[in-house]
């Protein structure tokens, strides 16, 4: 079975072409990355704007890539929710015309379950159930996997996610955007315990998370900065970075630890943009040592947004849900 799956809920405009859930033909990835990074952030007009313009040339790009025409798909699946709206409308109108016109069924898929799919492109043995870490630019939740369609959320942010977070100190430390990868690359010669950044809990739901305050504590610190030595050192942004990597990983650790001892899961699929980074899979893959756990990190090109990913989801829920 061909799925053609399409992704805009963002700043990535992506189309892919994926068989039976697991095996990418194709995955075309267009990024806005440079186009926002002027404004520090993703302007949602603009990726609107830019998504319309790209979706047509994607969507062939990933076509030819795969060596199939449109006649040989035999499912349309695009992200549905949760996104940027305007942006979100774009990829998903595009999809739902193009099913209508080829008169083959459209399969809406939720961005989360999405990146969590991403683990099925990388491991062809993996199967639920499992235990699910996703951490990206507007999400970031630990999740019971019991079925490739029946995901209980057991824990999330209660404010700003993970990467935003560090997008947003990234910014203040005067890094360019998108701030994850600078962090990344800043953080390799810091000292993680160099900037003393209190722990966040939320009281009473010890698997959520909240990274509000952590976002505003290193901001203070950084302000604090720039207002005694007029600017930031290599060594303070160093330090900020690793210190952040550190609280990230404390934060992160503790819940999934928590959540596998409450599910019983032997399984970890961590997922979503900011476990492109080395350091954070580096810390998950000696907890889940420790815990004899078996990890699975979907490669870089999958962490990210991206349409494979949209189309290994949309599979299982054309083929296990009501849709079929
Ligand atoms: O999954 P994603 O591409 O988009 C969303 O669904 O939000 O994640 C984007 C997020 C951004 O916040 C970006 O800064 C972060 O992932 N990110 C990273 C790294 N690369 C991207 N965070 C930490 N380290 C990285 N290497
Ligand atoms: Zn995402």
């Amino acid at each position: 079975m061909l799925i053609l799956g399409i992704e805009s809920s963002c700043d990535e405009t992506s189309a892919a072409v994926v068989k039976d859930g697991r095996e990418v033909l194709s995955n075309i990835i267009l990024s806005q990355t440079e186009t926002h990074a002027k404004y520090g952030g993703v302007v949602p007009e603009i990726a609107s704007r830019a998504h319309t313009e790209a979706i047509c040339p994607i969507c062939s790009r990933a076509l030819t890539q795969a060596g199939v025409n449109l006649s040989d798909i035999d499912i349309i699946a695009a992200t549905n929710t949760p996104g940027l709206i305007g942006a979100l409308l774009v990829g998903l109108s595009f999809a739902k015309s193009l099913a209508y016109k080829l008169n083959l069924p459209f399969v809406p898929v939720n961005h989360i379950k999405g990146h969590i799919a991403a683990a099925y492109l990388e491991y062809p043995g993996l199967e639920p159930p499992f235990l699910a870490f996703v951490a990206s630019g507007g999400h970031t939740s630990i999740m019971d996997i019991r079925d490739y369609l029946d995901h209980q959320t057991l824990g999330a942010t209660r404010d700003d996610a993970l990467g935003e977070a560090f997008d947003k100190i990234a910014r203040a430390m005067g890094l360019s955007y998108p701030g994850g990868a600078e962090i990344e690359r800043y953080a390799k010669s810091g000292g993680s315990s160099a900037v003393k950044i209190p722990l966040a809990k939320v009281e009473g739901h010890e698997l959520d998370f909240s990274f509000s305050g952590v976002k505003t504590y290193v901001i203070n610190h950084i302000n604090t900065l720039i207002q005694k030595n007029g600017g930031l050192s290599e060594k303070d942004r160093c330090d900020i970075a690793a210190s952040l990597t550190g609280n990230a990983v404390k934060s992160a650790s503790v819940r999934i630890k928590r959540a596998l001892e409450l599910t019983g899961h032997k399984k970890l699929v961590c997922a979503g943009g900011v476990l492109a980074n080395s350091h954070i899979c580096a810390a998950l893959k000696e907890l889940c040592g420790e815990l004899n756990t078996e990890l699975y990190i979907p490669d870089k090109k999958y962490c990210g947004d991206n349409a494979a990913m949209i189309a290994a989801q949309a599979y299982y829920e054309y083929k296990m849900g009501s849709l079929n």
